[in-house]
């Protein structure tokens, strides 16, 4: 990987898929950590109770997990399985893949207003207040200056509370661990 990314080490590497050898891959990624070749180590889409054997069996636990998680999908039952290990929520889709009805909610609208940002940008804040980690997707250059300038204003607790109430259970990637496992290395949900 160093030799292909013509770089001395990475900063974070991240296990995709809760399929395969993970156990071996977690320890040889853990390996790589000890030989200073990566700074940090995480997962992706470990939602079932592969998750706790993983963390359990970990000597480096996960810094993050990276799952799809956005104001319709908070990810907060899971965030108190993460809390004992102290991997926190890297959100993938947190802008629901780009979804309007998501952008355009009725609440975003207003408090883009009142603090005269764009809707994303509210969804945006609401991520890191929530402590999430965010690395919102743009090929827009002017996109992706606005992705970045969040950090001059604040949501009030009461703002929160009503951006809480948006949690409907809704994904936007569906597909089952059977089928996912069934068609691995023949998908991506960043397809
Ligand atoms: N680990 C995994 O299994 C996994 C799974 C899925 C996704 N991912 C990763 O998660 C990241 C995000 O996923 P995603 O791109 O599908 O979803 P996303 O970040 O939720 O949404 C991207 C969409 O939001 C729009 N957008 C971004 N910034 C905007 C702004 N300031 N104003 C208006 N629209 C804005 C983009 O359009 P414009 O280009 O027009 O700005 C694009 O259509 C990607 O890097 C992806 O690879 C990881």
């Amino acid at each position: 990987m160093l030799d292909r990314l013509d770089t001395k080490y990475i900063d974070l590497l991240l296990l995709h898929q809760q399929f395969g050898d993970y156990l071996g891959a977690w320890k040889d990624m853990e390996k790589a950590v000890k030989a200073g070749k990566v700074r940090s180590i995480g997962i992706s889409n470990f939602e079932s109770e592969r998750l706790e054997e993983l963390c359990e069996a970990a000597n480096i636990k996960p810094s993050v997990l990276q799952v799809e998680c956005h104001p319709y999908y908070p990810q907060n039952a899971l965030k108190k399985r993460l809390a004992p290990y102290g991997t926190v929520i890297e959100s993938w889709y947190p802008l629901g893949h780009g979804d309007k009805g998501l952008i355009n909610e009725a609440v975003f609208t207003k408090l883009a207003k009142k603090y005269g940002k764009t809707n994303v940008q509210i969804i945006l804040r609401w991520h890191i207040q929530q402590g999430n980690i965010i690395f919102p997707k743009t090929t827009n250059p002017q996109h992706m200056k606005d992705n970045f300038d969040i950090f001059d204003f604040s949501l009030t607790a009461d703002e929160m509370k009503e951006i809480a109430k948006l949690d409907n259970g809704r994904r936007f990637f569906n597909m089952s661990l059977e089928d996912q496992e069934k068609n691995l290395g023949a998908w991506s949900p960043a397809d």
